[in-house]
């Protein structure tokens, strides 16, 4: 039984990987508006979305093999690498680049304060879900948010992603607003997106954990499941 997880610094070796990762992870009704049908082409854009840098993170087994992925975003917050239009286009038709644009704008209007690490995006391989990996990953999230001095993590879910809105409520977070998907939602499908963020205590200081230039590695153990 895998009871530890390594997070690491995300590597540019691992973006292959990751990419594939996040094309087979979501949930279908979350991503297919976003995303292409064909997972080696959802997989060519995710591997250009995804860039190594000091907010980016992966999971390992024990045996190294990467199980999940962890984005966040620093303010000030810059025009998300997300909505580029010459991304989608290298690897979708116009009217589909066009339609998963104007999504992922909508996913971006939800700003945070300045004083928030804002977790852009959480996949665990569908092979290692339930395991507590994205319980591990966040908590991770958390205390690096916490090194570096912020006061809150801050995501947004979609309304109706009922395993993430678990995660997210087990870890401390709680909703503070939803917008409503509104003419969006016959882009989407949803209803909406829910804003959510934990509120941290003040750091004590010391180095901040895998962060830029750090190529530490930080082992978290799998929170034992107890049954009700
Ligand atoms: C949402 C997501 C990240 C959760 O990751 P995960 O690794 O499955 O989460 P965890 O295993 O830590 O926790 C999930 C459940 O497994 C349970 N669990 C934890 N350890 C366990 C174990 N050893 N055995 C069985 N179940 C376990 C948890 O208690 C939790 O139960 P609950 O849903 O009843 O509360 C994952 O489902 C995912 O990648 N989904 C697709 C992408 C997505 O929607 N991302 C979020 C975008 S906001």
């Amino acid at each position: 039984m895998v009871t530890a997880v390594n997070i690491r610094p995300l590597a540019d070796a691992d973006r292959r990987i990751a990419a594939h990762i996040y094309a087979v992870g979501f949930l279908d009704e979350e991503v297919r508006p976003l995303m292409p049908r064909h997972v080696d082409r959802a997989e060519g854009i995710f591997a250009e979305l995804i860039q190594p840098g000091p907010n980016s993170w992966v999971a390992a087994s024990d045996a190294g093999e990467v199980v999940a992925v962890a984005l966040c975003q620093e303010p000030p917050w810059p025009p998300p690498s997300v909505v580029s239009w010459s991304i989608y286009r290298r690897h979708l038709p116009v009217v589909a680049t066009a339609r998963a644009r104007l999504v992922a704008q909508y996913l971006y209007r939800v700003r945070f304060t300045e004083d928030a690490l804002y977790l852009q995006s959480l996949v665990v391989a569908p092979e290692w879900q339930r395991q507590g990996v994205g319980h591990a990953l966040v908590r991770f999230v958390c205390r690096e948010a916490q090194a570096r001095g912020y006061a809150r993590v801050t995501l947004n879910a979609v309304v109706g992603n009922e395993p993430a809105h678990r995660l997210y409520e087990h870890l401390g977070f709680s909703k503070v607003q939803t917008t409503p998907a509104g003419f969006y939602r016959h882009l989407v499908g949803w209803e909406g997106v829910d804003s959510m963020e934990k509120r941290l205590q003040s750091a004590q200081g010391g180095a901040p954990v895998g962060g830029e230039g750090s190529a530490a590695e930080t082992e978290v153990a799998l929170s034992t499941r107890v049954e009700p």
